[in-house]
């Protein structure tokens, strides 16, 4: 049973020819974040093309606007200005609802500080973006289940996030960023806040994820981390100055 593959349509449906297969293509994005007395460029002209099934990650100094480019990306900030299509759709047209929808249904997040909720249950933390989609009752509690099984915390489900290490609270984000199936799962500094060991141990997680077909992006300071995943983009003041597959070292 692989509740991975092929329920969110990733079929080329809808997909103008311009976005062709990419799950997301951008051209001269910029960001101005505009704060009044000065204006900051946060992004000065990217371009970024990701395909199904890539494992990419984004590297560069802080402030260099790694998180700027992630959150652009994942559809929680919108550009100043450029073309940004995601799965095959140009995000400027779209309106607040319509991103919400779009984040909900076709992306996955994991962030440094896992952003769990702390009343409630590991499990209930999963269950929640399946809730908001109306994922009847079995189908529910199956996937939930396996998902846990998939991240190897079925153990833990039923403790709340308090009661877990830092690597399994990341474990449980990762499960829930999987819960609705996303077209792309997009995480930064998902080790931020782990030790070396714990880190290592989710970014094999990733590995295993982006080995299914998954298509993940993610920011990393550790350089160690970046040679893991297929792809290095390297962000430098708002532009990308490096682009390149990750070639295995002997
Ligand atoms: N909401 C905001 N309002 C104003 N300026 C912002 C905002 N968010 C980010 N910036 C500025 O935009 C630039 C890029 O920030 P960004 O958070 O993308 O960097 P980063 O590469 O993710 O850095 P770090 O590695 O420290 O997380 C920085 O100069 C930052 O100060
Ligand atoms: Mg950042």
């Amino acid at each position: 049973m692989n509740f991975f593959i092929g329920k969110n349509g990733r079929k080329g449906d809808g997909r103008g020819a311009a976005g062709a297969s990419a799950v997301l293509s951008m051209n001269a994005i910029r960001k101005v974040y505009d704060t009044g007395a000065v204006k900051v460029e946060a992004l000065r002209g990217v371009d970024l093309t990701v395909q199904p099934s890539e494992f990419v990650s984004i590297v560069g100094p802080s402030g260099s606007g790694k998180s700027t480019l992630l959150n652009i990306i994942g559809c929680l900030d919108v550009p100043s200005g450029g073309s940004y299509l995601l799965d095959g759709e140009e995000v400027a047209e779209l309106g607040i609802d319509e991103l919400a929808d779009i984040r909900n249904r076709k992306i996955g997040f994991v962030f440094q500080s896992f952003n769990l909720l702390p009343q409630i249950t590991a499990y209930e933390n999963v269950e929640m973006p399946l809730l908001f989609k109306g994922t009847g009752a079995r189908e529910r509690r199956e996937r939930v289940e396996w998902l846990f099984e998939q991240v190897g915390l079925a153990d833990r489900m039923h403790h709340r996030p308090v009661e877990l290490s830092g690597g399994q609270m990341q474990r449980v984000a990762i499960a829930r960023a999987l819960a609705c199936d996303p077209a792309l799962i997009l995480a930064d500094e998902p080790t931020g806040n782990l030790d070396t060991g714990a880190g290592r141990d989710i970014l094999s997680l990733f590995e295993q994820l982006a080995e299914q077909g998954r298509t993940l992006v993610l920011i990393t300071h550790d350089n160690a981390l970046a040679r893991r995943t297929r792809r290095i983009v390297r962000v430098q003041d708002g532009r990308i100055v490096e682009d390149e597959p990750v070639t295995a070292v002997a």
